[in-house]
């Protein structure tokens, strides 16, 4: 069976020392089968990598491509390697929306990433106007073509999420079926360039107001694997909630 994951994307949110509460919260609880990723900002992945217990996984949000260099404010693989943060979030529609990353730059971090045994969760999805004149297919083909197919070996150390723009922080979710069906298409996008193992092997999340009230219903879908979860991964209760989903 494929892995199930959970993972919180804190985005810009919490304090350190907030985070290091909801982490120990959650350390408390019985995570189960489930692989459980939080991905916290910069500041806090050394702190909580403290405390955090087996079942968590602390990643980052971002990473810059490059080994290291003159790149004020950026931080690079070997920095998130040595705090002991093994897999990163790449090309969230917000970092291709406010900081304009493109294909050639997502291609590059994937590629400097899976050098470097940095694991990945890659986002793609369509922004409203593409939902609605049918073409969403092809726009997140084209952003899985651009970015990641260009890889040559199997994708064992990549996770994809599928974010509809539209549902990101919007309380708007796709329906389930919208959510599968889109799923199902990424799973054969991977099946014909990857063949079947490795496509029944990945993992694909949704994500775009994942709550409590549609975790189950999302997650009981085939080829929906678990979630990207953004506003309600910040209460512990909330995010426990998704989990059991
Ligand atoms: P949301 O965010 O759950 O708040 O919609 C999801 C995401 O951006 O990963």
């Amino acid at each position: 069976m494929r892995n199930r994951v959970v993972a919180g994307n804190w985005k810009m949110n919490t304090t350190p020392s907030e985070g290091l509460g909801f982490i120990r919260a959650l350390s408390d609880k019985d995570l189960k089968e489930v692989r459980v990723i939080i991905a916290a900002p910069y500041t806090h992945l050394g702190l909580l990598n403290q405390v955090v217990s087996d079942e968590i996984e602390i990643a980052a949000q971002n990473v810059n491509a490059a080994e290291k260099g003159a790149y004020t404010g950026e931080v690079s693989i070997s920095m998130l390697k040595d705090l002991g943060v093994e897999t990163v979030i790449l090309g969230h529609s917000e970092r291709r929306a406010y900081y304009h990353e493109d294909h050639q730059q997502l291609k590059d971090k994937v590629d400097a990433c899976l050098s470097q045994d940095m694991n990945i969760i890659f986002c793609c999805g369509e922004p409203l106007d593409v939902r609605k004149s049918g073409a969403e297919k092809s726009y997140v083909a084209r952003q899985l073509e651009e970015s990641l197919f260009h890889l040559e070996e199997d994708l064992d150390n990549v996770i994809i999420a599928y974010e509809p723009i539209w549902a990101i922080g919007t309380g708007e979710t796709a329906t389930p079926e919208q959510a599968q069906e889109m799923h199902a298409y990424i799973r054969s996008l991977i099946e014909e360039r990857y063949g079947v193992n490795v496509s029944e092997d990945i993992a694909i999340l949704y994500g775009g107001s994942v709550k409590p009230a549609n975790a189950q219903e999302l997650f009981s879908k085939e080829d929906v694997d678990g979630g990207l979860v953004g506003g309600a991964s910040l209460d512990v209760e909330s995010f426990y909630h998704i989990i059991n989903a």
